[in-house]
């Protein structure tokens, strides 16, 4: 027999895992993820319920920087587990009725998905019964251009997320891919990035004594070197 424990386990997408694949109907059509998106980033996010206070906030900042997502090559796709004509009424009523913090006449252009059945949702480890067993987590997947998730951020239904540290998230991954660096906590570009840490005792002292290059090296194992941010974002673009 199964323990309670053992009851409550689902299986949910990890890190560097291939982004599960599902066929959905959104408010812009049909789509074959992650398929459909492959040489784009995308972020794959949920939200709790259309019509909510929480959500509608969230989808009118996304909507609004929706355009320095796209420069950073990334699409937004959005899922709830209500119906399609519930999405395509409510983004109606955000395009035609709400005003907040100087968005107005906000269109959401990006897909929409509808999620009755809760089959994606569950792939994704959406929902969690703890929270509640009828509505998504604000979960967010940033799920690379050969479709491997490289991120996932969950936060509870109470919770809006802060749309520029998901931004910060895309474009540290980016970089992270593009120059072969880590990035240090807080970092934005143009902050000094971390240089892999040395492999051998001689590259170790070979740092320390100045000799492998310009970076400043806090200790052996722990040394930044300077990334303009003019690299940075002329980087994002190829
Ligand atoms: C909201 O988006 O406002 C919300 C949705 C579900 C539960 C609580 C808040």
């Amino acid at each position: 027999m199964e323990t309670n424990q053992e009851q409550k386990c689902v299986s949910m997408p990890r890190i560097n895992d291939p982004a599960p694949s599902f066929k959905a109907v959104t408010t812009q059509g049909p789509i074959n993820f992650p398929e459909d998106f492959k040489g784009s980033w995308v972020i794959l996010f949920s939200h709790p319920a259309d019509f909510t206070p929480v959500c509608t906030s969230e989808f009118m900042t996304f909507a609004h920087m929706e355009k320095q997502f796209n420069d950073a090559n990334c699409k937004l796709v959005g899922l709830s587990v209500d119906g399609l004509y519930s999405h395509i009424a409510w983004l109606r009523t955000i395009k035609e009725k709400i005003v907040y913090k100087g968005m107005k006449d906000i269109e959401v252009t990006f897909p929409l998905i509808e999620d009755i059945t809760m089959e994606v949702a569950n792939k994704y480890g959406m929902i969690q019964p703890g929270e509640s067993s009828t509505k998504a987590v604000r979960a967010v997947f940033f799920i690379d251009p050969k479709g491997i998730i490289r991120a996932i951020i969950y936060y509870p239904l109470s919770l809006g997320r802060n749309f520029d540290e998901l931004h910060r998230v895309l474009i540290a991954l980016q970089t992270a891919d593009n120059f072969g660096i880590a990035t240090p906590a807080d970092w934005r570009p143009g902050d000094d990035v971390i240089v892999p840490t040395a492999g051998s005792c001689g590259t170790a002292k070979n740092r320390m004594e100045g000799k492998e290059g310009e970076m400043t090296c806090h200790d052996w194992f722990f040394c930044t070197k300077k990334l303009p941010k003019e690299k940075v974002l002329e980087a994002l673009k190829k």
